[in-house]
Formats: C-alpha cells, sequence, structure tokens
C-alpha cells in the first residue's frame, strides 16, 4: 500500500490543481535548479497560483549549508510564515534539501515534493529523509519530516539524460534485491530502453512504504533498504571531490556488488546469485576501477555510516535474491575483500 500523501499520476498538473483547490497558503514557493526550472517547471506553472521562484545551483556538491543559508534567506525575504507553502520541483538533491529547510524555516511550514528524477521518484520521495551533506560526509545533517504530498509523474523523465536514468535504475533493482526476486526477473528480462518506468515506479513505491511504514524511523527493518548504501556511500564520498565524480546510483551498484560478496562470505547468499548480481550491475554500469591505495579512505568513510553503533560498522546484507538481513558487523579486512572482489570482475 503506497501512503496516500504520495500521488503516481500521469497528470500532475490535475493533481496540482485538486491541491490547491482546496488549500490556501499565504505565500508559496517552488524551489528549482536551473534543470528543473527550464525543463520541469514550464510543464505544471499555470497550475500553481501567484508564487516566488527560489532558484538553486543544480549538483550534490550544492546541498550544503551555504545554499540552505540562500533557501532561508529567500524565504524570510519574502516574507514566508508559518501558513506558507514550498514546492520541491527536482531530483533528490532539491527535494532533500528544499524538505531540510521547509522543515526548520520557522520549526516548520508546509512544503510538497515533486520528484523529477526516476532516482527521487523511486527512492527520496518517500520515507521522509531530510538532509545536506556536510564536510564531505553525505546526509550528515538532517531530520526525519514527511512531505504533506509528494506528486510522481514519469513526464518529467522524458528530458533526463541516461545516465542520470540509469543510476535510479540502481533503486529499483536494489528494491528487487532485498524483497521481491521475482519482480527482478521481469525488470532484467526486458533491455533498459524499453524498460516500463511508470511500472517500476509503483513496485520500488510498494516495497519502499513497506518497510518504511513498518519501522520509520530505521530502527530495525528499514535498514534492509540500505543495502548496497555502505560500501556505496562510502565510494561515492571518495569520488564526490575527484574529476571521477559518480552519480548516486553508479555508487550503488559498486556498493550492491561488493556487498553481494559479504552477502556470500556472512549471509549465505549462494554463490551463482551473487554472480548474477554482479554480472547484472556489470552489465548495466561498466566498471569503474579503484585504485587500492584508495581502499583505506573509502573504509574510513564507512565509519560515517549511520546505521553504525559504538563505531563498529553494520551492513545490510542478502540472504539470498528477494531476502535481506541487517545489522551484520564488517570490518576493514572485509570492505578491502569486497573492494578486491569488485576490481576482479
Ligand atoms: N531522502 C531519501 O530517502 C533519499 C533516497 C535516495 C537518494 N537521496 C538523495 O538524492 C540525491 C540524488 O538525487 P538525484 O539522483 O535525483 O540527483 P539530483 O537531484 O542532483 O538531480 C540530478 C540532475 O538531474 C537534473 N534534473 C532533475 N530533473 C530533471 C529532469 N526532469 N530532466 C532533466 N534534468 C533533470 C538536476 O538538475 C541534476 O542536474 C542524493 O543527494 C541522495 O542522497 C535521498
Ligand atoms: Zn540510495
Amino acid at each position: 500500500m503506497i501512503p496516500s500523501a504520495i500521488v503516481l499520476t500521469r497528470e500532475a498538473p490535475l493533481a496540482i490543481r485538486s491541491l490547491f483547490a482546496e488549500k490556501k497558503y499565504s505565500k508559496i514557493g517552488v524551489l528549482v535548479d536551473e534543470n528543473t526550472e527550464s525543463l520541469c517547471y514550464p510543464l505544471i506553472k499555470v497550475e500553481i497560483p501567484e508564487h516566488h521562484m527560489i532558484k538553486i545551483a543544480s549538483g550534490e556538491e550544492h546541498k550544503n549549508l551555504t545554499t540552505c543559508n540562500e533557501i532561508w534567506h529567500e524565504m524570510t525575504r519574502l516574507g514566508f510564515d508559518r501558513k506558507s507553502l514550498l514546492i520541491n520541483l527536482g531530483g533528490g538533491v532539491i527535494g532533500d534539501m528544499g524538505g531540510f529547510c521547509a522543515a526548520t524555516f520557522k520549526r516548520g511550514i508546509n512544503f510538497i515534493n515533486i520528484p523529477t528524477t526516476l532516482l527521487a521518484q523511486v527512492d527520496a520521495s518517500i520515507g521522509g529523509k531530510l538532509g545536506i551533506d556536510f564536510e564531505g560526509y553525505k546526509n550528515h545533517i538532517g531530520l526525519f519530516h514527511d512531505p504533506d504530498l509528494v506528486i510522481i509523474d514519469p513526464v518529467f523523465l522524458d528530458t533526463l539524460d541516461v545516465r542520470e536514468l540509469k543510476s535510479g535504475y540502481a533503486e529499483i533493482i536494489k528494491h528487487c534485491l532485498i524483497a521481491d526476486a521475482e519482480y527482478l526477473d521481469t525488470v532484467v528480462r526486458e533491455p533498459f530502453e524499453d524498460q516500463d518506468w511508470g511500472k517500476h515506479i509503483a513496485h520500488s513505491l510498494q516495497v519502499k512504504s513497506r518497510v518504511t511504514l513498518e519501522d520509520p524511523l530505521e530502527s530495525g527493518l528499514r535498514k534492509i533498504l540500505n543495502f548496497g548504501h555502505t560500501i556505496g556511500h562510502a565510494v561515492e564520498s571518495f569520488f564526490l571531490n575527484t574529476p571521477n565524480k559518480l552519480l548516486h546510483g553508479e555508487a550503488i551498484a559498486i556498493g550492491m556488488i561488493c556487498e553481494s560478496f559479504l552477502s556470500m562470505k556472512k549471509t549465505h547468499l549462494p554463490a551463482q546469485e551473487m554472480q548474477k548480481i554482479s554480472n547484472l550491475l556489470k552489465s548495466i554500469y561498466g566498471k569503474h576501477s579503484i585504485d587500492t591505495s584508495n581502499y583505506l579512505s573509502i573504509s574510513q568513510l564507512t565509519l560515517q555510516d549511520k546505521k553504525n553503533t559504538d563505531g563498529q560498522v553494520h551492513a545490510a546484507l542478502l540472504t539470498k535474491i528477494g531476502n535481506c538481513t541487517y545489522d551484520i558487523p564488517i570490518d576493514t579486512n572485509d570492505i578491502k575483500n569486497a573492494l578486491d572482489f569488485y576490481n576482479s570482475i
């Protein structure tokens, strides 16, 4: 069951019109970056009553306090109060950061998210995680807080480039790996160009909402959504400040290969399933060599993972395709072996 505050539609303008037919706000702001301003905003602007644009620069490197200052500054300058609304129109960066700014502005104002990338539609749109990066650590500062409404329309994906589309595809695959082996077969049967994104978005929303409703604050089951993310986030953070920046899904694909290898070692994932996962992900994402001299830095970055307790790194690992367990301790040596495996594929 998908929560009622999430609307999956092929008619985003209609959903926006019915929202404003019902609700009145003192001020409305639309948070965009240069891409969503030119490509997504024109599709919906006529449905939004008198509003102000708040524009920030696109990219993960701007998901930080400096940009939050700009957003808070604009909301203050425009005279936003507790009855105002912020519409976050963009990918996961806009959703996470705009939500964070709205949820903290004057102790919280209304906000709705209109995710416009596949990654944001299948993952960032649900579960209420908001936040920003800090001192090189991903999503280091933030909170749990649900948007008042999320409107998801695959039409926005028409302008997304293939690399970004593939980044979101990694989370669709992750949802299958942790919860639905049968659906994985449906997904991989079709070549990438022929995928039915609307159908996959609905599937991902179902998996993610089932898990997050059961454990909203990530004290247990929700940790399975982090499969591939313990090493994946560390790899993403590591490459963030290099010329070989990886997209979130690309880093998570590396993380899923590494953590499938660890699943085979620690939680009895059958070797042929591990091989199937690694072949599938390599066929979609290719391979990015990771120099052994960087292993230690990547390992150290996993120490910042939010699932850790008392300095012990914990991962969510597969017991088989379609089933995932969590809180499995892993150490530096495991990470090194997993990265060695990745380099060997
Ligand atoms: N809150 C959560 O649960 C959650 C889950 C997963 C990821 N995230 C976060 O999401 C972020 C990544 O999100 P992302 O992959 O959407 O990246 P992003 O927000 O940086 O968007 C990627 C690029 O696509 C552009 N873009 C957006 N919509 C477009 C469209 N329709 N057409 C053309 N270009 C478009 C953006 O301007 C940007 O340049 C990360 O910061 C990650 O931490 C959050
Ligand atoms: Zn992710």
